[in-house]
């Protein structure tokens, strides 16, 4: 084992290590899904070596099923680390997902189901509230907000921020943004103001969408209470909000609860409805920014990766049809249970999956409200075919016990993904044996919001899956398990994951902050993508995810820097120093243990740590409240003065650890934390 992995991973690995079940496809899975993309694992690996050994032939191949304004006049251009695909066309991803299944005559078909949650204004039942939206009305909706969009001035390359809850509407808006030209920035709708504020100070964002409130568990989460909060902040910094647009979702309970600031708030339907619905496409250049996603790093502040238009396009379509086998005309029904504030939303509830003409399921609830059964009663009411989630869901659908799936028929079910984290035997063979019948396969899809779609994973008719393993990496992608200096390693040593050579989905960049695009990914070892993975690769070429490498916590499939969560402590005035390490969680595979060192004049108490972990959750949001709370006089440092973060994981985990400590600068601090477990 190479030393960058700590022993918790290490052991996770080892029983890794003794699995040896395999499970090939059903024979008639292909045929139930209308046809299998690829036929065999033959065809996969002669597919899969092509596409690495000539990416422009491939590449120039998937992307002529996409439709484009002007043809490319290179595919690829490679100057490490950066990547241009699909060099001079222009294309809009819109009309791709929209406006060519109209013109092909397909605007009656459904392409988006939205579920919201079972509670309606005055309504106490659970009575459920649907919608299906075809291409054709999309399109005309689309048409209107990005009209509205140019009303209030947005020109092309403006970012607007989207800080929406999951309603038709932040579907809408994205689309319509893609179709001007102009940069989303989606913050997921459970992040607190500050949050809010610093994604659109970072982004000089100046228009944002939002709801009043948002459904939650049949309470209201006051949205734009929240962007009230941020825009003052923002004021304070000199920086001015010129336009926010509201949705109304929950009008009745609000009713006089929402501020509104005349001249700068604009109410989503009377701007909307008003405007014409013929808009036509921006042309874009495939290279031009289509959107801003933050996502956590070990250090500082969230980084804003950049995705652009045409391999992004192309990428994630592509990904969706042959990993999920998706089949326009099939009667697939396909439903992704990700918010549309992280990648896994963007790429597969809305631009990976509408082009494929295979309607969407946005559900804007909660997994158990009203009751735990909530998902497997939408999958039946649908009858879905294609149902995608996490494994933190999993683990809990598994404790809320199998009677819930039990009570529904989910037999039209015939693929089951995942995708977040490294999802135990444990779960994989719960989800398929209570949720697939015992017979559908399981994706287990490894990615990144900075892969923009799956890079290693399989494809759903035709490889043989490992409960544990995403398997094999996605045509065009050269993923390898390599050492220090970038030399491949044997099978079944752990290593660094990197990805050899560019996919169209590739970040293009962190924005405003290019040396720690090129320090993230780019430095350790020349030449390749970091993904910041520990991994192997067994005998077999699997890869077995051991998780992140550097100090980026995973709670529940999102990810948290270390760093956010000790700042966010820090700020409050009993805290002088915090260190934050995972901890093994049951459902949220890793939760939050926070070490803290107490500024002279404050007590460690009880009240003290709720205190904390409500504080922390105001400035990053709920997910990132620690599990637990030590107080400590000190905290364990090398002489260079670095949090050792590896013996706090070990007390965090409750092992006791067999860990080198000659560099620790005070040997006391560790004894005084072992012997003082929770
Ligand atoms: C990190 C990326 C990509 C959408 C959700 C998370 C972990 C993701 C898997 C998987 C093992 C996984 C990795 C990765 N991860 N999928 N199937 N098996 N680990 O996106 O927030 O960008 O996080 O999630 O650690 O680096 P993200």
């Amino acid at each position: 084992m190479t030393a960058h992995l700590s022993s918790a991973e290490s052991s996770n690995v080892e029983s890794l290590l003794k699995e040896t079940r395999i499970f090939s496809p059903a024979t008639d899975l292909a045929a139930s899904l209308g046809g299998a993309y690829c036929a065999s694992m033959d065809e996969y690996r002669a597919r899969h070596t092509r596409s690495i050994a000539d990416p422009e032939g491939f590449w120039g191949e998937v992307a002529q099923g996409f439709e484009w304004f002007t043809p490319w006049t290179r595919v690829l251009e490679w100057n490490c680390p950066d990547a241009k695909w699909f060099v001079g066309a222009t294309t809009n991803i819109c009309h791709n997902a929209l406006d060519r299944h109209v013109l092909d005559g397909h605007g009656h078909e459904v392409a988006i189901i939205w579920e919201g949650e079972p509670k309606l204004p005055g309504d106490n039942g659970p009575q459920p509230e649907v919608k299906h939206l075809c291409y054709g009305e999309l399109l005309d909706e689309v048409c209107r907000t990005a009209n509205a969009l140019k009303s209030l001035g947005v020109k092309k390359g403006e970012v607007v921020t989207l800080y929406m809850g999951m309603v038709p509407e932040l579907a809408i808006a994205l689309l319509a943004c893609a179709r001007i030209g102009a940069v989303h920035s989606v913050i997921f709708g459970g992040f607190p103001a500050p949050a809010i504020a610093d994604r659109m100070l970072d982004a000089n964002s100046r228009v944002i969408m939002t709801c009043d409130g948002a459904w939650r568990r049949g309470a209201v989460v006051p949205l734009k209470k929240s962007v009230d909060e941020a825009i003052h902040l923002l004021c304070a910094q000199n920086h001015t909000v010129d336009h926010c647009v509201v949705v109304h979702r929950i009008k009745h309970e609000m009713e006089g609860a929402v501020d509104w600031t005349a001249g700068r708030d604009h109410a989503w339907h009377e701007l909307i409805d008003a405007q014409s619905a013929e808009c036509a496409c921006e042309p874009m250049d495939s290279e031009d920014p289509l959107f801003l996603l933050y996502t956590s790093g070990s250090t500082g502040k969230p980084k804003g990766i950049l995705h652009t238009v045409g391999g992004y396009m192309v990428y994630t379509a592509y990904t969706a049809q042959q990993t999920f086998n998706l089949r326009p005309g099939a009667g697939h029904v396909y439903w992704c249970t990700a918010d549309i504030g992280w990648i896994t939303g963007h790429s597969y509830v809305i631009y990976g999956i509408m082009p494929n003409r295979v309607p969407t399921i946005m559900y804007e609830g909660a997994p158990n409200f009203p009751g735990d059964d909530r998902f497997w009663e939408i999958v039946a009411r649908h009858r879905v075919t294609h149902f995608y989630t996490a494994p933190t869901a999993i683990r809990s659908f598994m404790k809320w016990g199998d009677q819930h799936p039990g009570k529904h028929d989910l037999s039209t079910l015939k693929v089951l993904g995942t995708v977040g984290e490294p999802i135990n035997p444990e779960a994989w063979m719960w989800y398929r044996q209570h949720i697939g019948a015992d017979a559908c396969p399981i994706v287990d899809t490894f990615w990144q919001t900075e892969t923009g779609g799956h890079v290693i994973t399989p494809l759903a008719c035709v490889t043989p899956t490992v409960p544990g393993s995403c398997t094999l990496p996605f045509f065009g992608i050269d993923a390898a398990v390599v050492d220090e200096q970038g030399n491949e390693l044997p099978p079944n040593v752990g290593g660094l994951l990197v990805i050899r050579k560019p996919w169209p989905s590739m970040l293009r960049g962190v924005h405003r902050d290019r040396a720690r695009f090129i320090d993230t990914y780019w430095s350790r070892i020349k030449g390749m993508y970091l993904a910041g993975d520990g991994a192997r690769r067994c005998e077999k070429g699997y890869f077995w995810i051991m998780g992140r490498i550097d100090d980026i916590l995973n709670v529940s499939g999102h990810r948290l820097g270390t760093m956010e969560v000790e700042s966010a402590l820090v700020s409050h005035p009993a805290v002088v120093e915090a260190a934050v390490v995972g901890m093994p969680h049951e459902i949220k595979g890793m939760g939050i243990a926070a070490f803290v060192s107490l500024a002279p004049g404050s007590t460690p108490s009880e009240a003290l740590k709720t205190a904390l972990r409500s504080h922390v959750s105001s400035v990053l949001g709920p997910i990132a409240k620690p599990d637990m709370i030590r107080f400590t006089q000190t905290l364990p440092k090398t002489r260079s003065g670095k949090i050792m973060r590896r013996l706090l994981r070990d007390i965090a985990a409750g092992r006791d650890g067999n860990q080198d400590t000659t560099t620790l600068e005070d040997f006391t601090t560790l004894a005084t934390l072992r012997a003082n477990e929770e």
